[in-house]
């Protein structure tokens, strides 16, 4: 799960799909990162924290990274919140990109749309009730389509 600053949209992703993982007895390797390194070593912002809270999951213990070349070997999938975060991890594995891992997350949701998970950052509490119920449904088709 990669959004910019591993701090809004991404904890939430990974906070998500790593409960409904537990739910369906799946082992998958679930993780989150930045395409930037701003707020690297952070826990997530206090409204992520927040919000996924009142879901029942508890994301207090990640700790922001920045997305690295090495995670296209190291992962199967990689879900991009927007089209800036999808050009960064292009960016950043060069050589190593394989498009065929990459897609933008909202594509599980609404197929071939290319829409995108607003970025809260700037805005209020809504912002991220709104992120958290984008991110719920597509991490619901995640399972589906991958257990
Ligand atoms: P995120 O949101 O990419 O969903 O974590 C942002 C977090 C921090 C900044 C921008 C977006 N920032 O500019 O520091």
């Amino acid at each position: 799960m990669v959004c910019l600053g591993n701090i809004c949209r991404s904890p939430m992703a990974e906070g998500i799909l790593s409960k409904k993982t537990k739910q369906n007895n799946l082992n998958w390797i679930v993780e989150s990162a930045g395409t930037a390194e701003y707020h690297v070593g952070e826990a997530p912002h206090h409204l992520s924290q927040k919000v996924s809270l009142l879901h029942g999951i508890d994301i207090s213990q990640q700790k922001c990274r920045q997305f690295k070349a090495a995670d296209m070997n190291h992962f199967d999938h990689i879900y991009a919140m927007d089209q800036s975060n999808y050009a960064n991890i292009r960016k950043i594995c060069d050589t190593n990109w394989n498009e065929k891992k990459v897609d933008l997350i909202l594509n599980e949701l609404f197929p071939f749309e290319n829409k995108e998970v607003p970025d809260p950052w700037y805005g209020g509490e809504e912002g991220f009730h709104e992120v958290f119920e984008l991110l719920n449904k597509a991490c619901d088709k995640i399972i589906e389509k991958f257990k």
